[in-house]
């Protein structure tokens, strides 16, 4: 088939022509217009999808649509979210919404969860929700916005979902299965990557938006600033995994009992996969995917060390070893189409017991190893971030002209990305931001600024 060039131009208008209106305003970003294919829940905004696109059109200056956004999601956090016996807790923000009529009206309706496949809750777009908030005060200037009372309330609300006493000693997250962009069984449920580098960024954007000047806001500040610490030292410390750390996991005591010991989480040395000693390279290395008592996952998951490089969650030198595994393990990770969700895939009996036998998440299928498009913006930022823009060069080259040849995908099947998903969706509207957007931090590297926050010095870490 002969490939076609790609126009940015052509991309935002594809882009544009996604937008729904509530009340005669723009007011989101349908999640995909395939006109092939039933729309299911497609026809909905979510709050994950429309980052890229937020972002896309705050850059332009189109800002009205994202406050809309805001304030419609913001609405939704309180309204009424009981169904059948599911009934998510106060202050989770919805995973998507939608228009609907009622009696000739337009209204807004929710999905916590629960309406999704399975009753997931999203425990991501309340941290995505004061990432795009941060983003909007930064580019507008805008702070008396976040600073209305329905906001400051809103942000308390996240934050009394996430920081409030569990049964619970970890400073991570504790979540369920599937509680994220992975919305499906896929293991990864307890402590995953890829909410706590949310968490983070979650949290110092609220630390950033929180009125200071009042009790109330100082002590969710000091709540904040604690947990900040205490998160940081803990991922930086246990999750990350090299070529030498591996080799003290290898040669860890098990049963060591007491505050000063070395295998504090009781990781066995044989659960170290075969799959690690032969793919980590000698230089670089990366965050796992989860930790819990007994259990390290170390498959490398992208969004959670994407987003933990743009967080400065992960140190300099931890960052620049992500960097470098991705150039070192460039045709797993990338292959043909930016980027794996998650390296390797699970196979035979794992995936029977980790999937429950899920068929659209076969091994190098959807979340099972598939290649998301709509990760080229975070790859491209991470890059921009440790000062390797050709990298984010070399992926933008890749995916431009596939993409609009194959009409921008959901979502790439095979072990390198070669095989449009089986069941994906074409015209998915994050795949065309994403890429977008990855063009654009490209042509316009300050606006790396939006989605990216430095290293901070005042953030107080656990005593080693
Ligand atoms: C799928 C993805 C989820 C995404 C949704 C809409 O459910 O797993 O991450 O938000 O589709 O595109």
């Amino acid at each position: 088939m002969k490939r076609k060039e790609i126009n940015p131009a052509d991309a935002y208008a594809l882009l544009e022509n996604a937008i729904f209106c509530y009340q005669g305003e723009p007011a989101g970003t349908v999640a995909a217009h395939d006109p092939a294919l039933d729309a299911l829940n497609y026809d909905q905004c979510f709050i994950r999808d429309f980052i890229s696109g937020a972002l896309i059109f705050l850059i332009k200056g189109k800002t009205e649509i994202v406050k809309n956004f805001l304030i419609h999601t913001l609405a939704l956090q309180k309204s009424e979210k009981r169904m059948d016996c599911f009934e998510p807790g106060a202050g989770l923000m919805p995973a998507s919404y939608k228009v609907i009529y009622e009696d000739g009206k337009e209204e807004l309706l929710g999905d916590f969860g629960n309406h999704a496949i399975g009753r997931v809750p999203p425990v991501d777009s309340g941290f995505w929700w004061l990432f795009l908030l941060r983003a909007y005060v930064k580019k507008t200037g805008d702070m008396a916005f976040a600073h209305q009372p329905e906001f400051q309330e809103g942000i308390k609300l996240i934050l009394e979902l996430c920081l409030r006493s569990r049964f619970e000693m970890f400073p991570t997250l504790l979540v369920p299965d599937g509680s994220f962009m992975i919305d499906r069984r896929m293991g990864v449920y307890g402590h995953p990557l890829e909410i706590q580098s949310l968490f983070y960024i979650g949290l110092r954007s609220a630390r950033e938006l929180l009125r200071s000047d009042n009790e109330d806001g100082s002590s969710y500040l000091q709540a904040i600033n604690s947990r900040l610490g205490s998160l940081r030292y803990h991922i930086r410390e246990y999750y990350w995994l090299d070529l030498k750390r591996l080799n003290e996991i290898h040669r860890f005591e098990s049963e060591q009992f007491g505050e000063n010991v070395a295998n504090k989480f009781n990781i066995y040395p044989r659960s170290i996969p075969h799959w690690v000693t032969l793919w980590m390279p000698d230089r670089g290395g990366y965050l796992a995917g989860n930790l819990g008592p007994g259990r390290l996952d170390f498959r490398f998951f992208s969004l959670g060390n994407l987003l933990a490089v743009l967080g400065s969650l992960s140190s300099e030198e931890e960052s620049q070893g992500i960097i470098q595994l991705i150039e070192e393990r460039w045709s797993d990770l990338v292959g043909r189409m930016p980027i794996q969700i998650v390296f390797p895939a699970v196979e035979n009996l794992e995936w029977e017991i980790l999937t429950g036998s899920d068929p659209k998440n076969y091994p190098w299928s959807y979340h099972n190893g598939g290649s998301w498009p709509v990760l080229i913006w975070p790859l491209v930022a991470a890059f921009q971030k440790m000062g390797r823009p050709e990298l984010g060069q070399k992926a933008l080259d890749l995916a431009g002209d596939r993409l609009i040849t194959d009409e921008w995908p959901e979502y790439y099947d095979g072990k390198n990305g070669r095989l449009i998903g089986k069941e994906a969706r074409r015209y998915q509207t994050w795949t065309i931001s994403g890429y977008l957007l990855g063009k654009m931090l490209q042509e316009n590297p300050e606006s790396l600024s939006l989605m990216s926050f430095d290293e901070d010095p005042e953030i107080q870490g656990c005593p080693v």
